[in-house]
């Protein structure tokens, strides 16, 4: 079967203010990027059986992004469009690869806010409890009987705050993103000049105490902490020089997150012995634990902020997303109504609001994380696969613009490492992307296919 495809638009004439730096690129990926994943994902349960080999897994993860990042990245030069990925699909396999690719990124960044909204109300409760302030038990956590967990309150409010916040206030927020990356950068340097001097190189012995494969499984999960790398291609249209820098924003984002993970792992893991560390506050957990109550507290009160940002802009990317996708014509068309007074896609908003809340208070963080990186490595997967059609149909960049290495070798290698990756999942995840994969095939096929501008045209 054939399917539509766009054609190809190398300089895209654009509305928006093209004012963006190579800079302000860095500052929106790290923005988007330092999270939940280590802030909070390094604590949970599968993360931790790595131990202090949970480094590698972060190593690991950081070739595996790496990979996929260079191969976005030649993407997002010789395409430098609104939409990311959903519009280089579009391109070289056409429709039904585009819509896939989207269904995935809204999936992504849809279960992206709620693993955010989960991920801070483990530290707004640690911080609440260190204050001797306690929600009962069955409203701290998704459904979880087991543990009697089975709602997460906390999670479900800053859902509904950050909804309303989007569909009101966003370029506001936005703005508030820069001057929350320097509050990231303040409370990581700050643990690591305290943490430092509390290493016991013992902790670090047994370094593997579970295998090789919960190095592995470790890896599949704190490879969450990599992804908002995409959010500097969806800025493409904004920046003076795309073609050259949102490779560079890319590249060099990925490469200082991975430099300070790698940093305040090998910290946490050689001052508390990594058993203590599950907890849904590491990072604010290790200052307790060496006695720094007050830097602990700094730590979340960062923490709290920093990720409320996070959670902002990927709310703000995926409403825009959900009305991109609704202008194609693949969406039902309420969701590319603009608010009159706020300039907003409000509609598309409240969708996304709705369908966060569910499952933010539902589930439990690690699931949620899962779920992310099950559906950002199958759209990263069809991106380094798309360069190889890229190639073929297109030929090589042009002077100047980003090129991948060793093609076809690297995204080949690229599309092995996604597979590797999502090989090392639960049960309980492949079931519920399983489900995903269905009802965006009926969507698609119900909807869309019919639907779709480039029908009508
Ligand atoms: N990488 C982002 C985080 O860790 C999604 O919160």
């Amino acid at each position: 079967m054939d399917f539509r495809k766009k054609e190809i638009k190398t300089s895209q004439a654009t509305d928006l203010k093209r004012n963006l730096q190579l800079k302000d690129l860095i500052m929106l990926g790290i923005g988007a990027i330092i999270g939940t994943g280590i802030f909070v994902i390094t604590g949970v349960p599968d993360a931790n059986q790595a131990g202090p080999a949970l480094t590698l897994s972060f190593v690991l993860a950081a070739v595996v992004v790496g990979l996929s990042g260079l191969c976005f990245a030649e993407f997002s030069a010789r395409i430098p469009v609104i939409g990311g990925p959903y519009a280089y699909m579009y391109v070289v396999f056409g429709e039904f690869a585009a819509w896939f690719t989207g269904w995935f990124l809204i999936c992504e960044f849809l279960l992206a806010v709620c693993s955010v909204a989960s991920g801070w109300s483990g530290y707004m409760q640690g911080f609440l409890g260190s204050w001797g302030i306690h929600l009962p038990k069955a409203l701290t956590g998704g459904y979880n009987a087991a543990n009697g967990t089975y709602i997460d309150l906390i999670a479900a409010l800053v859902i509904v705050f950050i909804t309303f916040w989007v569909s009101q206030e966003a370029k506001k927020a936005l703005r508030l993103n820069n001057a929350m990356v320097w509050v990231k950068f303040f409370i990581i340097i700050l643990f690591i000049a305290v943490g430092i001097f509390y290493i016991k190189p013992n902790n670090w012995t047994p370094f593997m105490p579970n295998g090789t494969s919960s190095v592995f499984r470790g890896a599949s999960l704190v490879f969450f902490a990599f992804l908002g790398f995409d959010s500097v291609a969806m800025a493409a249209e904004e920046v003076k020089n795309p073609q050259k820098d949102v490779p560079k924003g890319i590249i060099g984002s990925i490469g200082i997150a991975t430099v300070l993970y790698i940093i305040v792992t090998l910290i946490s893991t050689g001052a508390v012995p990594f058993a203590k560390l599950q907890v849904s506050d590491p990072m604010a957990f290790v200052m307790r634990y060496a006695g720094h109550g007050f830097i602990g507290s700094v730590i979340s009160v960062g923490a709290i902020l920093t990720l409320l940002t996070v959670t902002i802009s990927m709310m703000y990317s995926l409403a825009r997303l959900l009305y991109a996708i609704s202008k194609d014509g693949l969406l039902p068309k309420q969701m590319q109504k603009i608010d009159k007074k706020t300039r907003t896609p409000k509609n598309a908003t409240f969708v996304a609001g709705a369908f966060a809340l569910f499952f933010a208070a539902a589930f439990p963080l690690q699931i949620l994380a899962e779920l992310t990186n099950i559906a950002a490595l199958v759209y990263l997967m069809m991106v380094s696969g798309g360069i190889l059609k890229l190639r073929k149909d297109f030929g090589k960049p042009e002077k100047g613009q980003f090129a991948v290495p060793l093609v076809p070798i690297l995204p080949i290698l690229s599309v092995l490492a996604c597979i590797f990756l999502i090989a090392q999942f639960t049960l309980t995840t492949y079931i519920v992307f399983g489900v995903t994969l269905i009802l965006g095939l009926a969507i698609y096929f119900f909807y869309g296919y019919r639907n779709s501008e480039m029908n009508k045209q």
